[in-house]
Parts: structure tokens; C-alpha cells; sequence
């Protein structure tokens, strides 16, 4: 073989956690994989707070995506156990649960609405007093004014996460292309392959493309399967809780403050995250002032003790957007390309789900049923114009 070529019977593009997974899951099916990645384990996993938030982060309108995420969530003890004994690598995977307040009449009045979505949609959520809230979070600000206390949204290191993927895939034998894909190639209306940024050509039975917010920006891929996918950017401030008896605090607290949402993501480790700041700005990544500034202030009126505490690292990442808020997952229409993208707020939650999801589409042609919904064939502008009139 050629140095300037190279085959595979998958090739994933794009080596975050997503792409990691898919890769993971490949190579354990059997099939020679490979990924593409300048800095595999990088990109979006390397800002993410990590929440697993399948039941506060309920939307109207997202009740077939919280199927996946619940799916995704109950995987997750056996999912971390499973890449902790493999890897010997402690992911952060902490069941610590989470409590998302109110600070003022129209902040309870959006908890409440939500509280009964929950209800409605059959999930596990307690509404607590103010008082009970401080209970359970001395920390909190006095004048929080209630809250909903929901012991199955947990939390994951996310940059843990993509070390262990990463350390998975070399141990199930993926080979890492560590430069940028440039585009696809594409023979008789079927994916061949892809050629890279160094010029080598690396064939390919299946390529699936999991490159978060830039999936749509791949030379080749035609227009009708691009995926519609746009970059949302999210500011994220990283605190250090000094080591102390009792802990600053125990489990995630969230809230929306004047309609931004805010959170605290607290770690065994000591690091505390704050996020997120949600900006459609295209590519920018910049840190600013104004999102630093406006995560403190809402983060203070949660938890005004954080002013103590050490500023550790400031970060922007892009979340990759869908047009519904959910993933592309599985077969396009063209032969041979499959998606794994669009995972938007849920990436973290959604990996143990997508790489299943994935490996499963790789080796049968076909989605299993509970991401069935989430084919990127319902963004297909062929499939708009079959549907009868
Ligand atoms: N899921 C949290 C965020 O996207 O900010």
C-alpha cells in the first residue's frame, strides 16, 4: 500500500467524545476503524460542565428527545464502569443529583411550569421550600425562593470522559489520523472515503461524520445530506473550592436568572464549573468580559459565597445546534455516510446512547428503535418533496 493511502472498513470524522464513542463502539463490533482528528479528545468535551440532565433540562416541545436522553442516562453507571475497568481511568462520574432554584417570583413561577412538565412527562422531581432548598445547600443565597430537587441528574468529568474514549480506541485497536479531513470522496452516488488535509487518501466502507459544530463544513458531502448543523457558542468560568469538612456544595444548582440559565458543577476533585453563557455568533470562541462578568453576577446571586473561591480557567466552546434541538444519528441518504452530530446541549448526556445507536447502524444498515426519530433523513429535502401533496 501507497503511504499516501490507506483503508478502513469505518472512518470516523471528528475525534471528540462523540466520534470517540462511535469509534469505540466500532472496534469492539469487529470492524477496522479509524478517526480523524487533529486533537482527538478535544473540542466541545474540553469546555462542557458535563451535567447529566436528562429531567431539568426538559423542554416543551422535547418530549421524543428526552427518550433518548433517559435512555442515555440509565446506560450511564455501566457505561462508566465499563470504560473505568478498561482504562483503569476515573471518569468523575459522580451521582450526586441536582437542584435547580428560583430567586424570584417569575423564576419560581418557570420552576413550577417545568415541575409539572415533569410530572406530566412520569419523571422523579421534589418541590422543596426555600428553606428546604438551604437545607440541603447552606451555601445558597438567602433569598432563594424554592426549588425542585432532582436526585437522577448526575454528572460526568467530560474531559475525563474524552481521555478515557481515547485510551479505549487505541486499546480496541483504532488507528488515529491526527490531521484535518478535507473532503469526501464520493464514487457512483456512494461514499468511498476521505481525502486528508496531509494529502493521504484513506478509503473507507462507511464514514460516519461526527465533527460537532464544524459537521457541515466537509468538502464533498452533497448538499442534501449536509448536515444543517450551526455553532452556539457557550462561555464556561472554572472555580477551586478549598478542601474543607463540609463541602461548598454537594450536588449541581442551577436556575435561570433573568431568563439566562446558570449552573454550578461542583467536583470531587475541588473544581467548580460555571456555565453557560448560550451565544449564536457563528465560529467566535472568544472569552468576553460581558460573558465572564454576567455568569459571575448570576452565579453570585445564586451562591454569593463563589466570590471567595479561586478563578481557575475561562473557556469558550461551540455547541453543535440542530435545527430541533436533537442529534442526527444514523444512515443518510447517501450510501455509505452516516452522522453522528447536532447533539447540541446534550452531548455529554447522549454519548453512551449515540455509540450504541451507531455501531448498531454500522452493522445492520439500521437505526434501533429508540433513535429511530432522530435519522438526519428528517432534514432530507428529498424526503420534503416526495411527501405527497
Ligand atoms: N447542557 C448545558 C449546556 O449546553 O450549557
Amino acid at each position: 500500500m501507497s503511504p499516501t493511502s490507506t483503508s478502513s472498513d469505518v472512518l470516523v470524522v471528528g475525534g471528540g467524545i462523540i466520534g470517540l464513542v462511535t469509534a469505540w463502539r466500532a472496534a469492539q463490533r469487529g470492524f477496522a476503524t479509524a478517526v480523524v482528528d487533529p486533537e482527538p479528545g478535544g473540542g466541545a468535551a474540553q469546555v462542557a460542565a458535563g451535567m447529566l440532565a436528562a429531567v431539568t433540562e426538559l423542554h416543551y416541545g422535547e418530549q421524543t428527545l428526552l427518550g433518548l436522553n433517559l435512555a442515555s442516562a440509565r446506560r450511564y453507571p455501566d457505561f462508566a464502569a465499563e470504560l473505568t475497568e478498561l482504562t483503569g481511568q476515573d471518569l468523575g462520574y459522580r451521582r450526586c443529583g441536582t437542584l435547580a432554584v428560583a430567586l424570584d417570583a417569575d423564576d419560581r413561577a418557570h420552576l413550577r411550569e417545568l415541575h409539572a412538565l415533569q410530572q406530566q412527562s412520569g419523571l422523579e422531581s421534589q418541590w422543596l421550600s426555600g428553606r428546604e432548598c438551604r437545607r440541603l445547600e447552606p451555601m445558597l443565597a438567602p433569598g432563594v425562593r424554592g426549588g425542585l430537587r432532582v436526585d437522577g441528574d448526575h454528572q460526568i468529568d467530560p474531559r475525563r470522559l474524552a481521555g478515557a474514549l481515547v485510551a479505549a480506541c487505541e486499546r480496541a485497536g483504532v488507528v488515529f489520523h491526527r490531521v484535518w479531513a478535507q473532503r469526501l470522496t464520493v464514487v457512483r452516488d456512494r461514499v468511498t472515503g476521505v481525502v486528508l488535509a496531509d494529502g493521504t487518501a484513506v478509503a473507507a466502507g462507511q464514514v460516519v461524520l461526527a465533527g460537532g459544530s464544524l459537521s457541515g463544513r466537509l468538502d464533498g458531502v452533497p448538499e442534501d445530506v449536509l448536515p444543517p448543523v450551526r455553532p452556539v457558542k457557550g462561555q464556561v468560568v472554572r472555580l477551586t473550592m478549598p478542601p474543607r469538612h463540609e463541602p461548598f456544595l454537594s450536588r449541581t444548582v442551577r436556575a435561570v436568572v433573568r431568563g439566562s440559565h446558570v449552573y454550578l458543577v461542583p467536583r470531587e476533585s475541588g473544581e467548580l464549573v460555571v456555565g453557560a453563557t448560550s451565544e449564536e455568533l457563528g465560529w467566535d470562541t472568544t472569552v468576553t468580559a460581558g460573558g465572564v462578568y454576567e455568569l459571575l453576577r448570576d452565579a453570585h446571586e445564586l451562591v454569593p459565597g463563589i466570590t471567595e473561591l479561586a478563578l481557575t480557567e475561562t473557556r469558550a466552546g461551540l455547541r453543535p445546534g440542530s435545527p430541533d434541538n436533537a442529534p442526527l444519528l444514523g444512515p443518510t441518504g447517501l450510501e455509505g455516510l452516516l452522522l453522528a452530530t447536532g447533539h447540541y446541549r446534550n452531548g455529554v448526556l447522549l454519548t453512551p446512547v449515540t455509540g450504541d445507536a451507531l455501531a448498531y447502524a454500522l452493522a445492520t444498515g439500521e437505526l434501533p428503535e429508540e433513535a429511530r426519530p432522530f435519522t438526519p433523513k428528517r432534514f432530507s429535502t428529498t424526503a420534503l418533496t416526495e411527501q405527497p401533496a
